[in-house]
């Protein structure tokens, strides 16, 4: 078994989706960045790079290559688990391994976010081929310490594939 962490913080802006967790957010602000911005599922993907020591999200897909312009957080997500290992025979590194739980924490002062709880932990376990109780996501403000940012943490446990 190996643990993973990951974090990921984008601004807040006017007139920007606000997806977290693969569940868009109905917000008067969303975060400021080429792809969708999804913060959970950034740090979830980092999380797991993390795991089988891969390096983070920003070193596999930089901004800078055209091909990962506006590359959705579902999508980033779903390269990082076949990278990590949804098919070890084709795994080149020392760790290759499946994700078998997510604990996440999302820091953002509104909306409040728990009525969306449930649909991010399912989708998060449609992505990752867990169930639904393998994942938990919780939620903090940051007391007004960053009302403009939305942050997020992920701890993710892999087994061996
Ligand atoms: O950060 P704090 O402890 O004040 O959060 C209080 C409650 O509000 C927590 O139970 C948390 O789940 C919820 N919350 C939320 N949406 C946010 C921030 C916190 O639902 N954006
Ligand atoms: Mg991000």
């Amino acid at each position: 078994m190996w643990i993973g962490y990951g974090e990921d913080a984008h601004r807040l802006e006017p007139g920007r989706k606000l997806m977290l967790g693969g569940v868009e957010i109905a917000s008067d602000r969303g975060a400021a960045a080429h792809s969708d911005g999804d913060a959970l599922l950034h740090a979830i993907a980092d999380a797991v790079l993390s795991a089988v020591g891969a390096g983070d999200i920003g070193e596999v897909f930089p901004d800078t290559d055209p091909r990962w312009a506006g590359l959705a957080g579902e999508e980033l997500l779903e390269r990082v688990l076949e990278l990590a290992g949804a098919h070890p025979l084709r795994c080149e590194r020392p760790r290759c391994g499946r994700v078998r739980q997510v604990r996440a924490v999302v820091t953002l002062d509104r909306p409040k976010l728990a009525p969306h709880r449930e649909a991010m932990r399912h989708r998060i376990a449609e992505l990752c081929g867990l169930e639904p109780a393998d994942v938990s996501v919780a939620f903090k403000t940051s007391e007004g310490l960053a009302p403009d940012h939305v942050q997020a943490r992920a701890l993710v446990v892999l087994e061996e594939a």
